[in-house]
């Protein structure tokens, strides 16, 4: 199988869909892997370690996509990408097609086999590719949170462990998945005084087990969450309804009881967001304010942090890349019912039900179409 992988186009985006190590392993298992100049520059990896992996440089994205029978990425393709998609085109990436009706339009019309990572399952039912860069980002949130909580960067200038004599800042953790206790892992870990809420309370049973009474558990409902992100100095949005938009559960109210210069950060936001007020956001201009609360909204947040990223990321994919180089696509999603979960585009049909439903569209079970 020839793969291809181009350089990302997503604002800021540094990450790559491949590192050198997994070059090696495709070109001796006896695939050829197409490599776009610089693609893996930002997360340090240059074009010449690709070339002694023996993957072949290549000076266009237009000739990656265009020679390519797998091209393997890390985010959505972005709109000046649409045009390399053809009929019979394995595309292997994030996609979070539930808020993107263009890049659903475009997938069906040309008929792209789009495979997301993130709905791609193992055999605990887990997501295995959405599951490093929620650690990445969990860990990150509370980094970048800190930061906003700054004077300078519009906070309202507290520290988090605080310091002997004053008191810790608040931080509210909305979701107790990857993302929000590897959020809660470094907040405590900074020494704030932190709350975790889910609606999962087996998931609240087990956190308040292992931090054994250092995290406040809550469960999640509107009265709980009004009151916890009103004393907050930072708000960390963590929730997810798996492939679908994400549910608002912060209100514009509830925001607008909060302090001023408080910091919301809505991980959830590449599935729309868990806050109401938040809005898709880059890192040239990462963050903004309402009502006085600055929000940091990321929605490609790992790209801050690209080899630790990149590693992460491709620790987790390179198995399913092998597979369906091995294989084929169609034999490997045939085998394999975790990466048949991950077909959200076949053929010109859209085959997974979560996107289908935020969208309002038809849908047809990939099963009944391999
Ligand atoms: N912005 C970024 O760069 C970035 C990076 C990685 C992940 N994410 C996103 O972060 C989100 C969380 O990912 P995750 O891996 O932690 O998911 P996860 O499935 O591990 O956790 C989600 C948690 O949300 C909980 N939940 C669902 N509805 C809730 C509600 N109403 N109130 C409280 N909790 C609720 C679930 O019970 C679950 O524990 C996803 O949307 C993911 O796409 C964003």
């Amino acid at each position: 199988m020839v793969i291809g992988i181009p350089r990302e186009l997503k604002d800021h985006e540094s990450r790559v869909g491949i590192t050198p190590a997994g070059v090696k392993a495709l070109e001796e298992a006896g695939h050829k892997v197409l490599v776009e100049h610089m693609a893996g520059a930002l997360s340090s990896f240059p074009d010449d370690e690709y070339q002694a992996a023996g993957a072949e440089i290549v000076g266009s994205a237009y000739d990656v996509w265009r020679l390519a029978d797998m091209v393997v990425k890390v985010k959505e393709p972005v709109e000046a990408e649409y045009p390399h998609f053809r009929d019979g085109l394995v595309l292997f990436t994030y996609l979070h097609l539930a808020p993107l009706h263009a890049l659903t339009d475009e997938l069906l019309r040309t008929k792209v086999t789009g495979i997301a990572y993130e709905t791609v399952r193992d055999r605990a039912n887990t997501l295995p590719l959405l599951t490093p860069m929620s650690e990445v980002a969990g860990r990150l949130s509370v980094q970048v949170g800190a930061s906003c909580l700054e004077k300078e960067r519009g906070g309202r200038g507290v520290l988090l462990g605080g310091v002997p004599g004053v008191p810790p800042g608040n931080v509210c953790v909305i979701g107790g998945g990857i993302v929000g206790t590897n959020a809660a892992r470094i907040a405590l870990g900074m020494g704030a005084k932190v709350t975790l809420m889910d609606i999962n309370p087996t998931r609240l049973r087990e956190l308040d087990d292992f931090y054994a009474g250092r995290l406040y558990t809550m469960a999640s409902n509107s009265y709980n969450i009004a009151r916890a992100v009103a004393e907050a100095d930072l708000v960390i949005g963590g929730v997810l309804i798996p492939g679908a938009a994400a549910p608002k559960i912060v209100t514009r109210t509830m925001v607008s009881k909060m302090k001023k210069g408080a910091v919301i950060v809505d991980v959830a936001i590449d599935q729309g967001g868990c806050i109401e007020t938040a809005h898709p956001t880059t890192h040239t201009d990462p963050s903004y304010k309402v009502d006085g609360v600055v929000h940091y909204c990321v929605t490609n947040m790992p790209a801050a942090v690209p080899n630790t990223s990149t590693l992460a990321l491709t620790n987790a994919t390179f198995p399913y890349v092998l597979k369906l180089a091995q294989l084929g696509p169609q034999a490997a999603i045939r085998d394999d019912a975790g990466l048949r979960e991950g077909v959200n585009t076949y053929r010109g049909m859209l085959t997974y039900k979560a996107v289908a439903e935020s969208q309002q569209r038809d849908w047809r079970s990939v099963a009944e179409l391999v």
